[in-house]
């Protein structure tokens, strides 16, 4: 059985890069916790005290207890998923349950005892900058407060990245359908200083969007959910630090990806719920190993993909222990012989 894990394991690590790796990561999971979960357990609206929205609040459910790694059935976040169907705590709420693979996508992500990795990106909640990045990490003067004071009366939330940074997480959680490019005038006026930003959910155009190519030590942009298509989306390909793009049901197509390829920061792509075609993620992955884009767990080819290699999984399984089956065989029958042998001496030696 070793040569068999060892080659699983060597094409998990080596194998061509793909859309969704046969490991569930964060990054396979998250896409669902959008998808079902944070219109009511996001960073705006909390039911239940519990969000939902971003690595470091899902980390987070770790410390409280909801999330146990390496144990699904007993953490509380996996348990709500698979209750009866008219169970009033069965999640999502008052939708029907979750399709029997993202169930499963669920179970196998937390079977892992390190439930993040270190390329995870973190959302605009998250506090902590990578470790590597914090050496070359860029100082510029710490934002003037009245242009703060003029982000929060736009509704937004600025925080510094960590105490005493001058580098600012911006996001806008209450009311982001009122929120439209009226405030990208605010966020420019600290440009410097915006690390990460959220326009998730909110009215932002593509003339907004376009205007945030500004941002130059911007590290995470999410502008999931909004109206944006190419032509706000492009023009951000040259932001030189950008590491996570988040533009899940918004209206980019392929042609976005060429641009956003060449962005040598660029590591993980959410494009779930867009016009954005399997092949041509698979093209601009090829042509940049180390960026992941996320087309969503239940697309169609990501399903067939990571239906194939369960399945080439569990031929090669069965094929090793049709071989130990056929070798345990032999022995009986060896075995058999030799008892057969033994008793006649026996019988002899009476
Ligand atoms: C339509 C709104 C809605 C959606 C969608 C929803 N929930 Fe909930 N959830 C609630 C409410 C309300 C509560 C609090 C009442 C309760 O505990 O049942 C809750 C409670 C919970 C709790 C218990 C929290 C605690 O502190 O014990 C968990 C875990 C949970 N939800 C997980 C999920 C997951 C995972 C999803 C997505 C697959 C989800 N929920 C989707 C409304 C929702």
């Amino acid at each position: 059985m070793k040569p068999l894990f060892t080659l699983c394991f060597s094409l998990l690590l080596f194998g061509a890069p793909s859309v969704v790796a046969a490991e569930v990561g964060f990054a396979q999971v998250e896409p669902l916790f959008q998808q079902h979960c944070v219109k009511c357990h996001g960073a705006a609206k909390s039911l239940g005290g519990l969000n939902l929205e971003g690595r470091a609040a899902v980390e987070a459910l770790i410390e409280e207890g909801l999330l146990l790694p390496g144990d699904p059935e007993n953490s509380e976040v996996f348990a709500r998923l698979t209750l009866a169907e008219d169970d009033k705590l069965r999640m999502p709420k008052g939708a029907p349950p979750l399709k029997a693979e993202e169930i499963d996508a669920f179970r196998k992500w937390l079977e892992h005892e390190k439930l993040f990795e270190a390329g995870d990106a973190p959302a605009p909640a998250a506090a902590a900058a990578a470790p590597a990045d914090e050496a070359k990490e860029p100082t510029p003067d710490p934002a003037d407060p009245a242009a703060i004071t003029r982000i929060e009366k736009a509704g937004g939330v600025a925080l510094p990245r960590y105490a005493g940074s001058p580098l600012l997480m911006i996001s806008f959680p209450s009311q982001p359908a009122n929120t439209g490019d009226d405030v990208v005038d605010a966020i420019l006026a600290v440009a410097p200083n915006v690390c990460e930003l959220s326009l998730a959910r909110t009215a932002v155009t593509d003339a907004g969007a376009a205007r945030l190519a500004a941002l130059e030590n911007l590290e995470a942009l999410h502008l999931e959910q909004t109206a944006v298509t190419d032509a706000g989306v492009a023009p951000l390909a040259g932001l030189p630090r950008l590491r996570y793009l988040n533009v899940y049901g918004s209206k980019v197509t392929d042609a976005v990806l060429e641009p956003l390829a060449k962005n040598g920061a660029l590591r993980r792509l959410y494009v779930y719920e867009t016009p954005v075609s399997y092949a041509a993620a698979k093209k601009a992955m090829a042509s940049r190993p180390e960026l992941e884009i996320n087309l969503g767990w239940n697309h169609p080819e990501v399903a067939r993909e990571r239906l194939t290699q369960e399945k080439e999984r569990l031929e090669a399984e069965k094929k090793a222990a049709v071989a130990q089956l056929e070798e345990a065989k032999a022995q009986i029958e060896s075995a058999d012989e030799r008892l057969t042998e033994l008793a006649k001496e026996l019988e002899v030696a009476k």
